[in-house]
């Protein structure tokens, strides 16, 4: 499908609210029934009527220039109201967010954070020994937190982040068009390289309306240049050249895509810290493994061990894009953002959120097509049944990796040498990647049950076969080892003249 139909696909849901709704805002080009919104928004501009502009602009107060939801809000109250109910917080059991109270201070002004990962699993800290995450990781929270989180995070304290890091954690676009002058993908280079503490000042709000949809039309669509790159790049390695997302994509494509331009893995690249998606060989674990040694990338090296570490982050994309779900063409949006009934209107739930919280529009409209009886109560069970089994297989893998930590840090304190630790330590690397991209991955292995286990899997014979490694010199492990040079020193690094200094040391604390 193409941007076009996109447009007016969204024509009739937004007929369908200004109706039920009793909302009258008929000056909006994607309300010309059965007409072309795009083709209008060029004529109308074409025409360059002043008068006319000026009216439409008092109907409809939003434009590429307005970034601020409370203004998107006075034409649409009811999205606006659910997209707020972010900031609420409730648990399930492996999922959702709990508040924990704490004492606001100078430095931290918020008075809620989630809970700690790290301080509750030691094998987290122990695997990122030498890493900004062994600092402070906590669950995820809904949107509404996403700016003050990444603000006040210890990860900020213990290192100097780059403003990199707000590509995913604010609402960026107008940012972005501002500082490249009208050109978003100049305007994302110029804010990568800049220290955090210089670029937050050009942001305002979480992620907002203007960052998933065309403030003329509403239709969805991809204001992040690295997912633009990102994707172009992982189409390129399937034969598609030349990729463009925005003039491509169909209209279900775009609502798996508009939250894949965040909750993704993903590095910055070089002294400009740009944000890439590593996607140039394909979204599987073993790909953007196979992509990251081939540039010999490392995120930081494990302090205890010495191993080439990665971190992996969210990769709910890359992980949803190998389930059943995916394959039947169910989209993210279908489950966190259900089609519901509000206050009279029929509308997708812009309330982002566990979808075990909202099992009723998430999952059993669709479900009870197939199966009629089939209840929430069941639903729930079937998603907690696989968490549990993923959940028991990922504590193995851990051990595994916790074993061969413990032996490369005794091997490493008998004096053994760097060349006879460099197999295990590439399988720690791998290992740990592999544990850590279903561990960063926050479905606890719903979005495709059987890949994540089959990660897992191969997580704990990497561990096993590095411990194997420690104590035969012999042993031929079932991968390639990869050489992995060790990090450039401060001294080698380039001439402090360059502008702005690489902030973090190696690689991508996030
Ligand atoms: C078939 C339904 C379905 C689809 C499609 C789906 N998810 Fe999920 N998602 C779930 C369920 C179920 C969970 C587990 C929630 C829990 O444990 O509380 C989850 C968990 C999550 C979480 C963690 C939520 C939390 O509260 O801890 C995030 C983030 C997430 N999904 C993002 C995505 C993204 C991004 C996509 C698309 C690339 C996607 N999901 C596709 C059903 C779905
Ligand atoms: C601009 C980046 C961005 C986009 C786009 C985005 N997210 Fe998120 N999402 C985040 C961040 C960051 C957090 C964590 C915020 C925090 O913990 O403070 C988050 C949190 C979540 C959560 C956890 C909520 C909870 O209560 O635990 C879910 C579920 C989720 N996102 C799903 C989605 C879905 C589905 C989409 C697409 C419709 C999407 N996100 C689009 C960045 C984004
Ligand atoms: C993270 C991305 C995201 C953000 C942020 C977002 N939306 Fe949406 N919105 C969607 C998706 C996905 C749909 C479903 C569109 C579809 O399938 O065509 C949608 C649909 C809509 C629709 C069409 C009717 C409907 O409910 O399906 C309206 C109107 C709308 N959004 C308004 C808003 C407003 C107003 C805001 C800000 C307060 C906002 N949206 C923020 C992703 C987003
Ligand atoms: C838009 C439709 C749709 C929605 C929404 C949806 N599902 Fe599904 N679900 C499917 C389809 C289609 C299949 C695959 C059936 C098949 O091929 O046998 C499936 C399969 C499943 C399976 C079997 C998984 C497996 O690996 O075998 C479970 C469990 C499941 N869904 C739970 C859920 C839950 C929980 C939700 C809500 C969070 C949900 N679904 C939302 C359509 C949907
Ligand atoms: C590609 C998008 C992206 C980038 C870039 C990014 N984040 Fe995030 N971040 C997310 C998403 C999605 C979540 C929610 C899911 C999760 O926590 O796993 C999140 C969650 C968080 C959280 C809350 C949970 C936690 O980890 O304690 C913090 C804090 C955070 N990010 C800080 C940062 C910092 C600091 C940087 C820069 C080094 C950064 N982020 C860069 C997407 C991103």
């Amino acid at each position: 499908m193409t941007r076009t139909t996109r447009s007016v696909a969204w024509t009739l849901g937004a007929t369908m609210i200004a109706a039920l709704a009793g909302t009258m805002i008929p000056a909006v080009p994607s309300l010309m029934s059965g007409t072309d919104a795009f083709a209008q928004e060029t004529k109308r501009s074409k025409a360059g009527k002043q008068s006319k502009q000026a009216k439409q602009q008092e109907a409809w107060p939003i434009g590429d220039d307005i970034d601020d939801p409370a203004a998107w809000g006075k034409v649409f109250p009811l999205h606006y109201e659910l997209y707020k109910m972010t900031a609420e917080m409730g648990r399930t059991k492996y999922g959702g967010s709990e508040a924990e109270p704490r004492t606001p201070t100078d430095k931290d002004p918020r008075t809620t954070v989630a809970k700690s990962k790290v301080d509750v699993d030691h094998g987290l800290r122990t695997m990122w020994q030498g890493y900004a995450f062994a600092a402070d990781f906590r669950e995820e929270r809904g949107h509404a937190y996403m700016l003050e989180d990444q603000k006040y995070t210890k990860r900020q304290v213990v290192v100097n982040q780059p403003g990199a890091c707000l590509n995913c954690h604010a609402s960026t676009y107008l940012a972005n068009k501002k500082a490249g002058d009208g050109d978003i993908t100049k305007g994302f280079e110029k804010i990568n390289a800049m220290p955090f503490s210089e670029a937050v000042k050009l942001v305002e709000h979480p992620v907002t309306c203007i960052d998933c949809h065309d403030p003329n039309t509403l239709a969805l669509r991809i204001t992040r240049p690295a997912f633009i790159e990102g994707i172009r790049d992982y189409k390129a390695s399937q034969g598609i050249q030349n990729y463009d997302v925005n003039a491509q994509a169909t209209q279900a494509e775009m609502r798996a895509y508009v939250c894949g331009q965040c909750h993704v893995e993903y590095y910055f690249k070089g002294n400009e810290r740009r944000l890439v998606f590593p996607w140039a060989k394909g979204i599987k674990v073993e790909q953007i493994q196979a992509y990251y040694d081939e540039i010999k990338f490392r995120d930081w090296t494990h302090k205890e061990t010495g191993a080439p570490a990665l971190k992996a982050q969210h990769p709910e994309f890359e992980l949803w894009s190998q389930g059943i779900h995916a394959r039947a063409g169910v989209t993210c949006a279908d489950c966190h953002m259900p089609k519901m009934m509000f206050k009279g209107a029929n509308l997708s739930d812009h309330w982002v959120r566990s979808p075990l919280l909202n099992i009723k529009n998430a999952c059993l409209g669709c479900h009870q097509k197939h199966d009629t009886n089939v209840t929430e109560r069941e639903l729930k069970e079937r998603v907690e049944q696989i968490q549990d089994r993923h959940f028991k297989l990922r504590e193995d893998a851990m051990e595994a990796l916790m074993g061969l930590i413990e032996d490369l840090k005794s091997a490493k304190a008998a004096g053994r040498s760097d060349a006879e630790l460099s197999s295990a330590r590439y399988l720690q690397r791998r290992a740990q990647f592999y544990l850590d991209f279903v561990e960063a991955e926050n479905s606890t292995g719903f979005h495709a049950p059987q890949e994540a286990a089959r990660i897992l899997g191969e997580s704990l014979n990497y561990a096993r076969q590095g411990q194997i490694a420690v104590r035969d010199p012999n042993f031929k492990p079932t991968v390639a080892i990869v050489d992995m040079p060790p990090p450039a020193t401060p001294a080698a690094a380039p001439a402090p003249t360059a502008p702005p200094a690489p902030v973090a040391p190696q690689g991508a604390p996030k």
